[in-house]
């Protein structure tokens, strides 16, 4: 089988992480980086791909058949909308635009064109969500009662030197608060409605650094999440998960699953259920699944050619990306208003 030409506009950070996973991979062969800077190009040289100033003159010239959007969040929808229409389906890095009218334009303009879009949501594949995922649908835990997330760890100083993560919406709501909201919808459904608080003051920033999260999922379920990006605490699911190497693993728990007959934590996928008697008084059996790590970057590689190629329907489609950041963009709204608010979709 050929390797389907790919491209990354947006050479930084996550840019960087998709290009190693893509020079890696067996079913994609990255033919293009786009981004204007200086280091963008260093990162094309250093890759031996061919690189870029401007992502339009890349499609012209490279042809990709498809583009990851690795670009700032104000970009995405101006970006991914030009893809599209130049006949590019896209994985637009999380969250799908900063804006709800944004996030429908690339809907929109995926509909419009029939080519497919992607939202990176990138724990939706990892192997130990999937799991989880067959544990709940399955029905192994029931009827989902809670979930109960943590969200909490430190962020050094000097990360707050760059002017806009102190500013609104530089925060960990948009930032990393948005992942857990889309794990949640992933693993227990439609969210109905959410209300919050929020504080800025341990750090007296203008954007949070700390928020309370509470949410009704249409199934009748309630989540409660944590998220601080100030506390000196490792229960989160970057530190647990161990997807990104540039986080210490820790062995601990984030996200604790309840259901009418069990319940499931993450990372570590343990479910305990009553095997006898039923109820408090009775013994819980646990049981652990240990499972080989996987790296999503390198499945969603995967699965965007297997959509692309219509094999596979959308793990994180834009209308899915678009649900998730309306739910995440609700968490200001509550708090500021001291109402819940409920989801239109
Ligand atoms: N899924 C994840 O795990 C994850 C992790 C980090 C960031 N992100 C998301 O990825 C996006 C980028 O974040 P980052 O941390 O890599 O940012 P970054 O600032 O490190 O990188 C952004 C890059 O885009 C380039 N760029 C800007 N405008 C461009 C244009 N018109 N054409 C081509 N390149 C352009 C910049 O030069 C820069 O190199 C954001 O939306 C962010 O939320 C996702």
């Amino acid at each position: 089988m050929e390797r389907l030409p790919v491209a990354v506009i947006g050479a930084g950070l996550i840019g960087r992480m998709h290009i190693d996973r893509a020079l890696k991979h067996a079913d994609v062969k990255l033919v293009g980086i786009a981004d204007p800077t200086p280091e963008g190009k260093e990162v094309a040289v250093a890759a031996g791909i061919p690189w870029f100033s401007d992502y339009a003159e890349m499609i012209e010239v490279s042809k990709p058949r498809g583009a990851v959007v690795a670009t700032p969040n104000v970009t995405h929808a101006r970006i991914a909308v030009d893809c599209l229409e130049r006949g590019v389906p896209v994985i637009v890095e999380k969250p799908i635009a900063e804006t709800l009218e944004e996030a429908q334009r690339i809907c929109a303009a995926s509909a419009r064109t029939g080519l497919p879009v992607l939202v990176g949501h990138h724990r939706r594949y990892n192997p130990i969500t999937r799991r989880a995922k067959e544990f709940i649908t399955s029905g192994r835990i029931g009827v989902p009662v809670t979930a109960t997330v943590l969200s909490t760890w430190l962020k050094p100083d000097d990360y707050f030197s760059v002017t806009w993560r102190r500013e609104r919406g530089g925060g960990p709501i948009l930032i990393n608060l948005i992942h857990d909201i889309d794990l949640l919808r992933f693993l227990f459904g439609e969210i109905e409605s959410v209300q919050a608080m929020v504080s800025s003051g341990i750090r007296g920033f203008a954007v949070e650094d700390t928020s309370a999260v509470i949410c009704r999922f249409r199934n009748g379920a309630l989540g409660a999440i944590s998220v601080s990006d100030t506390a000196a605490a490792p229960w989160n699911w970057d530190l647990a998960a161990g997807e990104a190497d540039r986080f210490p693993q820790q062995d601990v728990n984030s996200h604790y699953l309840s259901g009418t007959l069990g319940s499931l934590t993450l990372p570590r996928l343990e479910v305990w259920e009553y095997r006898g008697g039923r109820g408090w008084h009775d013994p819980l059996t646990s049981e652990r699944t240990a499972l080989h790590r996987g790296c999503p970057y390198i499945e969603q590689w995967r699965h965007f050619r297997a959509l692309i190629e219509g094999r596979e329907a959308a793990v994180c489609s834009a209308q899915d990306g678009r649900r998730t950041l309306e739910a995440t963009l609700a968490v200001p709204a509550a708090a500021a208003s001291g109402n819940a608010v409920l989801m239109e979709h």
